[in-house]
């Protein structure tokens, strides 16, 4: 059976800090810390609804993030300003190293999915404008069954929609919470560390394999998969 790869897209293939550019207009050099506070709340907040189990898809988790840090910051934008800031959030950057790392992944022969906390058509438009929506055979959202990582369903649910099992399917992130869900979950993962000063969390669960950078990763999966578990 073939391996199949579920890529994480905000945060790991898609860069969320791209934001920064069109915030430096409204918080000049605190564009950095607002993008990463902004992000955190996100992630917060769909950890929280999941929890509550009171779903609203992604993009409103962002929008009241955005909200927040716009409060936090004493910023005050207009409707039109933080319209073009969510526009500029659905046409974010991909990361260098993702197109080579997809190439790598394809020619080794692992079937490819985009798994995301974002609704798929978010997804799709992600991908369609980074011009890296071909490597991909289907784009799988949590919004299929209203809930968010990192609750088990979602991973059950990838499994399920991608016809893989566990043991062969591998989830790509850098968002530590991720990987640590998914290896809970009983699949296994790779946590890409493009940064060395991001830490992983220190729970008893650790990544299957880490990587610094998407290319050159098909072939530690590879050598990896082939080894007795
Ligand atoms: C995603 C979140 C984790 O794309 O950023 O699923």
């Amino acid at each position: 059976m073939a391996i199949t790869l579920a890529f994480d897209v905000y945060g790991t293939i898609i860069d969320t800090h791209g934001v920064t550019v069109a915030l430096e207009r409204h918080v000049g050099e605190r564009s950095g810390e607002f993008s990463r506070l902004w992000r955190e709340k996100q992630l917060e907040y769909s950890f929280r609804r999941g929890l509550m189990q009171n779903y609203r898809d992604f993009s409103i988790c962002t929008v009241h993030a955005l909200d927040f840090a716009c409060r936090y910051y004493h910023v005050s934008l207009s409707e039109q300003e933080k319209e073009e800031l969510m526009n500029a959030y659905r046409v974010l950057p991909p990361f260098q190293d993702v197109r080579v790392g997809l190439e790598e992944a394809k020619d080794a022969g692992f079937r490819l999915f985009a798994f995301s906390n974002g609704k798929a058509d978010a997804v799709e438009t992600l991908l369609v404008n980074s011009n890296i929506r071909s490597f991909f055979i289907d784009v799988v959202s949590v919004d299929e069954i209203q809930t968010f990582k990192p609750n088990p369903a979602v991973y059950r649910h990838f499994l399920k929609r991608s016809g893989s099992m566990g043991n062969r399917a591998w989830l790509i992130s850098s968002n530590p919470f991720d990987v640590i869900g998914a290896v809970s979950a009983g699949m296994r993962a790779v946590w890409v560390q493009r940064n060395s000063d991001a830490i992983f969390d220190p729970w008893e669960i650790e990544p299957t394999i880490a990587v610094k950078s998407l290319a050159g990763m098909a072939k530690r999966i590879k050598n990896k998969a082939t080894q007795p578990d």
